[in-house]
Formats: structure tokens, C-alpha cells, sequence
């Protein structure tokens, strides 16, 4: 019997039409499995925050289904609601209260007693380098420490799953790493975490599986390691001075016959364009010119969503 995964979160057929009559979300279809480090990537104005909002029940949707932990948010949002944890994009807390009263509320949100709260309050205070500032009224952190708030104040619960709108807009690159890295503890530890960004290479240290979403349409859905090996995948169009009939046959490399004397070849990271001409000139066929179809990872990010129409 094949083993079947469990889900933290299941999207399907997910439309969203603002009220001015902006389509935010076209039918956008994905599924989360327990446990997992899911980013949700794309470019401003995507559709990232709409989804997560949707998600947690900020915003209406127009229509399909989403699916926490298999309780659907139509039928039971309040217990779906125990089991999600939400940072958002934009800080949205009272500035004149302290960080300790502001987790404290969050917490009565949730049912939880003040005794029963107090060292995990400390433990994530302190984790998130905090604790000096437990007293201090909002208005006088940093940037970033609030942001680290937030982070508090979505995990007080112990939630199963942590909805992350771009946590580190606007934090400094040692702080983020730090941030960073203590999200990865915590999905260590089993909880599963969404992630949005616009950073890929957020998205490549951190997460196993990426959906790409363009113009409210997920345009690719795909593991981490295989997306970057496609990253690291190059193109290169040999132009050859002989014609042939068929496309060469040297191990580790795939051509693509382009026509009798235009190949199209994949070059990984791991090898390099000198061993693959000697190669080519052992089987006799020699390259007068070659262009590069750049790949990288903006470039392809970029090309991935600039080939859709707008
Ligand atoms: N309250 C709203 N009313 C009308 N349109 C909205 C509203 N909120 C968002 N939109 C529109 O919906 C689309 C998707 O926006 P969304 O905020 O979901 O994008 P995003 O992927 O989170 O972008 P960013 O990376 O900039 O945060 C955009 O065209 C945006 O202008
Ligand atoms: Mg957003």
C-alpha cells in the first residue's frame, strides 16, 4: 500500500476577485504536506498576500476551497484557526503597548492562561533577542525587532502551521540569517512553514518544495532541488561548420538538433564548455560559434514569468 502523506494545507481551485474588480487569484490549486518547508514565490502584486490572507481568513474569497489539517475554513474555521499561526507582511499591532502585553493578548485570543504562557513567552523573547525590550513600548523598537515581534506573537500558540508574508522585508542580512535560522529549528522541530518571498535564494536555503506564482496564476509548482538544478542548467546554441543527420551521442552531454548544423546542448555547473569541445571534436564535429541562453536564477525567474502574457 503506497504510503500517503499527510496535509498541513490544501488549496484547490482558489479564485479571488476584489471588490474594485481586481483578479487577484485565478483558480490556483496546491497542496502542503505536514511537516514541509513550502515557499510561495513570485513578483509584486502576484497574489502572495491574497493567498496567505485567504488562508487565515483576513480576506474573503470569491470561491474553491482551502483546507487546513483536513478541517475546511467554511465548515470549522475557529478550530482551523488553532492550528495556524500567521506573520504578516504589514506590522499590524498596537505601538503604544509593550511586546510582553502584546503576546499576552495573543495568547487570551487562543485560550491559553497567562501561568501556562509565561516561559514559553520568555523562551521566544529571548530567542528572538527581545527580552530587554519585553517592557518597552512598541513605538520605541526597531524595524526590525518588530518584525521579530511578529514572530512571537505568531508562534505564542504553538501552532502547527506558520504562515510567513516576507519576514525579513527590511532586515538587515546577519539578523535575517538569524531569523531564518531559527524558522528552520522550528520546522526541525515539525512545524510546517509557508513561506512567501521574492527572494530565491530565501527560498533555496530554506525551503523543500516552491510554488511560482505570476499574475495570480501558479506558473510552477516543483521540489527545491529541482528547480535549482534546472537554475543551474545552461543553454548553448553550437553553431557547427559540418552538417549532420543526427543529433551526437557523448555521454553526460544532451543535444537537441536544432537542424544540420545547429545543436542545442545543456551545460550543468559540473562541467565546463572546453571538455565539451574536445568531446565534440574527437566525434569530428567542430563549433564555429556558440550563444549563450543565459539561465540564472533571477534571469530565470524573470523569463519564467515574462513568458506569460499579461
Ligand atoms: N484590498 C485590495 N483591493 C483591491 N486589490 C487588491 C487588494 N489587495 C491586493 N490587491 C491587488 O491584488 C493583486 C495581488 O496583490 P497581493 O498583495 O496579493 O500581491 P503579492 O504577491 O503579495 O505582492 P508583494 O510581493 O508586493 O507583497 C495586486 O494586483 C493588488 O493590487
Ligand atoms: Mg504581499
Amino acid at each position: 500500500m503506497m504510503k500517503k502523506l499527510q496535509l498541513a494545507l490544501q488549496i484547490n481551485k482558489l479564485n479571488k476577485i476584489y471588490s474594485d474588480g481586481t483578479v487577484a487569484l485565478k483558480s490556483i490549486s496546491f497542496e502542503v504536506n505536514k511537516g514541509d518547508f513550502f515557499g510561495l514565490l513570485g513578483p509584486n502584486g502576484a497574489g502572495k498576500t491574497t493567498a496567505i490572507e485567504i488562508i487565515t481568513s483576513i480576506t474573503n474569497k470569491t470561491s474553491g476551497s482551502v483546507t487546513i489539517n483536513n478541517i475546511d475554513i467554511d465548515s470549522n474555521f475557529p478550530l482551523a484557526k488553532k492550528k495556524l499561526g500567521f506573520v504578516p507582511q504589514e506590522l499590524n499591532f498596537n505601538i503604544f503597548e509593550t511586546p510582553l502585553q502584546i503576546i499576552l493578548k495573543q495568547a487570551g485570543y487562543y485560550g491559553i492562561m497567562r501561568k501556562d504562557v509565561t516561559s514559553r513567552a520568555e523562551y521566544l523573547l529571548k530567542k528572538l533577542r527581545l527580552w530587554d525590550k519585553k517592557d518597552t513600548p512598541c513605538r520605541n523598537l526597531s524595524g526590525g525587532m518588530k518584525r521579530r515581534l511578529m514572530i512571537v506573537r505568531a508562534l505564542i500558540h504553538e501552532p502547527e502551521l506558520l504562515l510567513l508574508d516576507e519576514p525579513t522585508a527590511g532586515i538587515d542580512v546577519e539578523l535575517r540569517r538569524e531569523m531564518l535560522s531559527f524558522i528552520k529549528e522550528i520546522n526541525n522541530s515539525g512545524t510546517t512553514i509557508i513561506l512567501t518571498t521574492h527572494y530565491l535564494e530565501e527560498a533555496e536555503s530554506l525551503c523543500n518544495n516552491v510554488a511560482i506564482i505570476d499574475n495570480g496564476e501558479i506558473i510552477k509548482k516543483s521540489s527545491v532541488k529541482d528547480l535549482i538544478k534546472t537554475l543551474d542548467t545552461e543553454t548553448f546554441i553550437l553553431n557547427l561548420e559540418n552538417n549532420i543527420s543526427t543529433a551526437p551521442k557523448i555521454l553526460d552531454y544532451n543535444f537537441t538538433m536544432i537542424d544540420s548544423n545547429t545543436l542545442a546542448v545543456e551545460i550543468n555547473n559540473k562541467q565546463n564548455l572546453n571538455d565539451l569541445f574536445s568531446k565534440l571534436s574527437k566525434s569530428k564535429i567542430k563549433v564555429l560559434s556558440l550563444k549563450n541562453k543565459a539561465n540564472r536564477l533571477e534571469e530565470y525567474f524573470i523569463k519564467l514569468t515574462e513568458n506569460k502574457i499579461r
